[in-house]
């Protein structure tokens, strides 16, 4: 991508870049923003929220094994655990620790000796060899990684001719893409990034998902691009409960919140996300919200 290109893509999205955080140094090594963004949290605290989908994609991928699948920001394995439950052999990788140590003692408690989970980077996949999976699947998860060229080079590298590679990414902009309305009202209380961060929303617009691809070698008919919906539902949790799980446990919500609290604006952005929860959900008793997501298919 040339100069002009990131910076118009930087004006476009700028409402949505604020709150995934930026370099750090500790002690003088650089620290992985990235990592440091989501090992803050504690994604299960919104994960238990995700299951019943996570469930539900899965059974949509019709896994007939054996098949050895790499699922890629995986967190506590909402995905990876029914991945292996059908049977594959399941690599979770992931780049927040905890995660990764929450997701191995979900697969001990499951008695799932097919699925094991590793810390990593999705934008390099370190000691991941060429064509190991038949499938490799991403929901909201790479979509976080802050070089999406080299994440579409890494899954298409990792994953065997004749594969699939299937991701699922928040659409930007779009007001039934629940997670995208909530970066965006985050973003709004948070500092503007530096100057050439690409938004992860970018992951949801067909051009970019094309480019991406397009730059790792893969043509266009490869790929399949189409709308689908994801559900958070709980019994237990009210729209304002939702909001204060999103603060506590969301990196990045948890940065817009640090930064509107200096500025004294905490309650306004806690009002804001509030009314769009109660906007989106369609539970009277608990939380019932859809969220529309860009699921992409790359055939190899
Ligand atoms: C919104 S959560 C989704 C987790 C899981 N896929 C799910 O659906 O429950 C985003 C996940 O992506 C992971 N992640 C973010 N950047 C990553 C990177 N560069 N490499 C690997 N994982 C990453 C985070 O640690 C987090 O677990």
């Amino acid at each position: 991508m040339n100069g002009s290109r990131a910076l118009s893509l930087w004006q476009i999205y700028e409402n949505e870049l604020g709150a995934f955080g930026f370099a750090r140094y500790d002690g003088g090594n650089m620290v992985n923003p990235n990592q440091l963004l989501w090992e803050k949290g504690d994604f299960t605290a919104i994960a238990a929220m995700m299951r019943h989908s996570g469930e539900a994609l899965v059974q949509s991928l019709g896994i007939q094994p054996p098949l050895r699948v790499l699922d890629l920001g995986c967190g506590d394995g909402t995905t990876a655990l029914p991945l292996a439950q059908r049977g594959a052999e399941v690599v979770g990788i992931d780049i927040a620790r905890n995660l990764v140590d929450a997701g191995n003692q979900r697969a001990a408690a499951a008695g799932l000796a097919n699925l094991a989970f590793q810390q990593g980077d999705a934008c390099r996949l370190e000691g991941v060899a060429d064509h190991s999976f038949d499938l490799t699947l991403s929901v909201f998860g790479a979509m976080f990684a802050p070089k999406p060229f080299d994440v579409a080079k890494e899954m298409v590298r990792v994953t065997k001719p004749g594969g699939r590679i299937v991701m699922g990414n928040w659409i930007p902009n779009d007001p039934t893409s629940y997670v995208s309305q909530v970066l965006k009202i985050s973003s709004a209380f948070t500092p503007p990034p530096p100057e050439g961060f690409i938004s992860p929303m970018t992951w949801g617009v067909d051009a970019h998902v094309l480019d991406r691809f397009g730059q790792a070698g893969v043509s266009e008919e490869k790929i399949s691009l189409r709308k689908d919906t994801f559900h958070f539902s709980s019994e237990d949790q009210s729209p304002s409960g939702l909001i204060d799980l999103f603060r506590r446990y969301y990196g990045p919500t948890m940065n817009a919140f640090e930064a509107a609290e200096k500025n004294g604006k905490a309650g306004e952005l806690y009002d804001q996300l509030v009314d769009l929860a109660k906007a989106q959900n369609s539970s009277a008793t608990g939380i019932s919200i859809s969220a529309t997501f860009l699921r992409v298919t790359v055939h190899l």
